[in-house]
């Protein structure tokens, strides 16, 4: 009897101490804003690509092929914006973005604002412009298209810039923000 009230009081006594350590994991824990600050900490050199349209975040993060950047990638997405209501920021310590790739941010991220970081301080700040004509940068979605069978390269017509709506010189397929594929 005094064993199995021993092995009673040792049992409440771990499922306090349970109780206690996961409290102190919450107390731990850093405050919302603090979170935040740290997933989009300032860099030193590089560039920062500011004001994408948060469905737009994993697309820039292809056409600058991220994936195999060596230095310090920070993404954070779905933050509060003044300018378009959800935004991303994506920083990418060391690395300058060609025009190539600039054109392409344009195309899914009209908005954004590419910001050249030198020494710690914004040296250019590059607002974007959607391109009048596109060049082997969009898959045509039309499945019969030259373009997805024979070896010619695609070009796409931007018709409209805002509501982003752009027209295959090949096969005339029109296409909107949700058909675009990155080639
Ligand atoms: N930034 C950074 N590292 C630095 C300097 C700036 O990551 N050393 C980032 C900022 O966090 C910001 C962007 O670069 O997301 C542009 O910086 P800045 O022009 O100072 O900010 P804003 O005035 O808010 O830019 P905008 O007017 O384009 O909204
Ligand atoms: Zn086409």
């Amino acid at each position: 009897m005094a064993r199995k009230k021993k092995k009673a009081i040792r049992k409440s006594s771990k499922r306090r101490k349970e109780k206690i350590r996961a409290k102190r994991v919450t107390t731990i824990a850093p405050k919302e804003e603090i979170k935040k600050e740290l997933k989009i900490s300032a860099i030193e050199e590089g560039t920062v690509i500011d004001h994408i349209p948060t469905d737009a975040t994993f697309k820039v993060v292809e056409i600058l092929d991220l994936e195999n950047q060596k230095g310090i990638v920070s993404i954070a997405t779905n933050l509060q914006s003044k300018k378009i209501g959800k935004k991303a920021i994506i920083k990418v310590g060391g690395k300058s973005l060609t025009q190539d790739e600039v054109n392409k941010i344009a195309i899914i991220a009209p908005d954004a604002t590419v910001n050249i970081i030198k020494n710690y301080n914004v040296k250019e700040k590059i607002k974007v412009k959607t391109p009048d004509v596109i060049d082997n940068v969009v898959k045509c979605s039309n499945p019969v298209c030259i373009t997805n069978n024979e070896q010619v390269s695609t070009k796409f017509y931007v018709a409209k810039k805002d509501h982003l709506k752009i027209k295959c010189h090949y096969c005339e397929r029109s296409m909107g923000k949700d058909d675009i594929e990155i080639i």
